[in-house]
């Protein structure tokens, strides 16, 4: 077993109920699990101690939602929406097409250079989705890639329904075969539950599906209007319905009884210019909420946990502290990952500039990288230093 100490925090951020924030603080970690938690002066004797000088120490971000394995650009689509063009499921084709002409070996070095982008930012734990395939084996293949880099990978063959298919024969293929075929590689199943995509019938079906071949739902739902992916999700007892974008009031109340996490990704709205997702009433009502960046090419290409944090204290009602809570901890409340090492255990963050380093910075100083170092299973890290593809 190995501790390693972080001695002299001005400012830790935990999720503990009772003391989010702690000062003069000190922290151990055991083999990848916060083993102690108290004032710096009375920090147990431990393998290795650093000596953190004063700076701010946060959880590591969860980014429990990317679609991170794909080829192509959507900037085109991007500039016509903001001259006032809507956003459509179809776009996902453009991605499709350009997914299923890259190699491989293509392929790995863009998820490669995605995900060091995403860790040198301070996420220590992601979700990678496939979805930009439709079909077996190019499936398959996204899920394979993803495995390389993290457990966390949801297989998304239901992402939208690919030219030559009626819905109801590629819901079966997605439900019979590739089902088959993904499944030893994904922990989660996800369908792209809206108007242009799948129905609630279509949803139902992919998810029950996985669920019985072991995987555990999640679900795009209530992205681009009203409908019925939340309710879904409470039916089934989905781990999150992401985007939650349009609710009404029974779908916060379906979540805050069911305990299904409300997955919010600000970086949709940014880059579509829906309205963003009401933060505040979920909260309210005692909805789980968790931000993540949704790293896509057409709704939201940040890899930044950061921006989206700022965007959600900026714009959906959460104070900087709920914020980083719900891109943490939020991230990692799931049936999966309940009990397993804590995902966020490794993060460490040293805000720089004048005054009083502090979490609030995440927010209030957006697009500065302010992630110095993370703690990884064997070592502190400067985050430039961090490697592809970690353990
Ligand atoms: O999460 N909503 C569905 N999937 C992605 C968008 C995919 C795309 O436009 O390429 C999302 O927003
Ligand atoms: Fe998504």
């Amino acid at each position: 077993m190995t501790a390693t100490a972080l001695v002299n925090v001005a400012e830790l951020v935990t999720w503990e109920a009772e003391h989010p924030i702690r000062h003069h603080a000190g922290v151990v970690v055991e083999d990848g699990r916060v083993a102690w938690l108290g004032d710096s002066a009375d920090t147990p004797a431990a393998d290795e101690v650093i000596d953190v000088a004063g700076g701010t120490v946060i959880p590591g971000f969860v980014d429990s939602h990317t679609h991170l394995v794909f080829a192509g650009d959507r900037a085109a689509e991007f500039t016509a929406r903001m001259a006032g063009q809507r956003y459509e499921a179809g776009g996902i084709q453009t991605t499709v097409a350009a997914t299923r002409a890259a190699s491989e070996a293509e392929l790995a070095r863009l998820l490669a250079a995605r995900h060091r982008e995403l860790i040198a930012q301070g996420t220590t734990t992601v979700e990678i989705k496939s979805g930009y395939c439709l079909d077996v084996a190019g499936e398959t293949r996204s899920l394979q890639l993803a495995r390389s880099l993290t457990p966390e990978t949801t297989f998304l063959g239901a992402h939208v329904v690919p030219p030559g298919w009626t819905a109801d024969a590629y819901v079966e293929l997605v439900t019979g075969e590739m089902l088959t075929a993904c499944a030893p590689f994904a922990r989660w199943i996800d369908v792209f539950c809206e108007t242009g995509a799948f129905d609630v019938d279509q949803a139902r079906a992919v998810l029950t599906a996985g669920k019985a071949a072991g995987l555990t739902p999640r679900i795009h739902a209530n992205q681009l209007g009203h409908g019925p992916g939340v309710q879904l999700a409470c039916e089934l007892g989905a781990a999150a319905a992401d985007h939650c974008t349009y609710l009404k009031d029974a779908d916060i109340s379906a979540l805050a009884e069911t305990s299904v996490v409300a997955g919010l990704l600000p970086g949709v709205e940014f880059a579509t210019r829906h309205p963003y997702p009401d933060a505040r009433r979920l909260l309210e009502a005692g909805v789980r909420v968790s931000l993540a960046t949704d790293c896509n090419p057409g709704t939201s290409y940040t890899s930044s946990m950061a921006f989206c944090l700022a965007l959600a204290v900026r714009e959906m009602g959460m104070t900087p502290t709920e914020a980083l809570h719900a891109g943490t901890r939020g991230g990692a409340w799931s049936p999966a990952a309940r009990g397993r090492r804590s995902p966020g255990a490794g993060g460490a963050s040293r805000p720089g500039g004048a005054g009083r380093p502090s979490h609030v910075h995440l927010a209030y100083r957006p697009g500065v990288p302010l992630v110095r170092r993370v703690l990884t299973a064997d070592r502190w890290r400067p985050a430039a230093e961090l490697p592809d593809c970690p353990a």
